[in-house]
């Protein structure tokens, strides 16, 4: 494995010059929108948080634990995004910004390359504890916030922010969009030898927490940026194949140094290998016996959580 630790440290790299807005870019789009919630809805979060808590220690990487425990996420009920975004800024620089809904693609982008991460602001109902069809609060800031304290992996989302730009200039944000969910949402890490999660759409429910990394149906294979932006993906279901890296530095390497221009250009506009593939060129951890995927998953529908 190559030796990262020659790269300078990134914390001392922090980003503070913010972006010049794009042109047609609505301020709407930008003002967060901050709501309060009920009673019920701070419990939801609670029995959310007290059910995934119990999951992290043997699946859940440490910088995660750290940064839950940094941001205090369980203090009780649905955090407050000002106390999130203060501590966040005197780590790393970023903050959250609360949204009422999905935004467009540019948009989010614009958020990620200034070190705001977009979360939704709205929490699941007690019908939908176990599938949703749209990240709520407790995906965006459970899942995705904690990492974000961790100086190596916020400049990798800032990265990824800019990186969005240019790939809506090359018409491949199909592409850019692989690299998110295999990183970002379905990401594994190597921890002294043993796989552990960092990603958020893992790390949010508990069906795939242990699936990820105990079942012996999906492919876990080394992460390789140009192989992964060519690779199809499951939307609405459990993975067929999760990549693995050795390190936050690892995958700001790989990214960062790559540089997106010539990955755009040298790309088809569809997905060239199936999220089952395992390829000759592959480093596999664990070939899988896709048992789940030949079963046919479990049908259509929001994913499982
Ligand atoms: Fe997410």
């Amino acid at each position: 494995m190559t030796d990262y630790s020659q790269i300078p440290d990134l914390a001392s790299s922090v980003y503070v010059a913010p972006l010049r807005k794009p042109a047609g870019l609505a301020d709407d789009w930008l003002e967060p929108a901050q709501r309060r919630y009920t009673v019920a809805e701070h419990r939801i979060w609670d029995e959310l948080y007290a059910r995934q808590i119990e999951l992290m220690p043997g699946h859940a990487c440490r910088e995660f634990m750290l940064g839950l425990e940094r941001l205090d996420l369980g203090r009780g009920g649905v955090p407050d995004f000002d106390a999130i975004s203060e501590e966040l800024r005197s780590l790393t620089g970023w903050s959250v910004v609360p949204v009422p809904m999905l935004i467009p693609d540019h948009v989010f982008y614009y958020h990620l390359a200034n070190r705001r991460f977009p979360a939704g602001n709205f929490i699941r109902t007690r019908e939908q504890f176990d599938y949703i069809q749209e990240p709520d609060v407790f995906h965006d800031v459970y899942g995705h916030v904690p990492l974000l304290t961790d100086p190596v992996y916020a400049s990798y989302m800032e990265a990824y922010g800019r990186a969005g730009w240019k790939a809506l200039k090359y018409n491949r944000l199909k592409a850019l969009s692989a690299l998110y969910w295999y990183t970002v949402e379905f990401g594994l890490i190597l921890e002294d030898d043993a796989l552990r999660i960092y990603g958020a759409g893992i790390l949010s429910g508990p069906t795939e927490t242990v699936y990820s990394l105990e079942a012996e149906s999906p492919n876990r294979i080394h992460l390789s940026v140009d192989r992964v932006m060519r690779t199809d993906y499951t939307i609405s279901d459990l993975q067929a194949t999760y990549f693995v890296i050795e390190s936050f530095r690892e995958l700001f390497h790989l990214t960062e140094q790559r540089g997106f221009e010539p990955i755009y250009e040298s790309l088809a506009p569809g997905f060239q290998y199936a999220k089952t593939a395992a390829l000759d060129t592959d480093h596999i951890y664990h070939r899988g016996t896709q048992e789940y995927e030949l079963r046919g998953g479990r049908g259509s529908g929001a994913r499982p959580v």
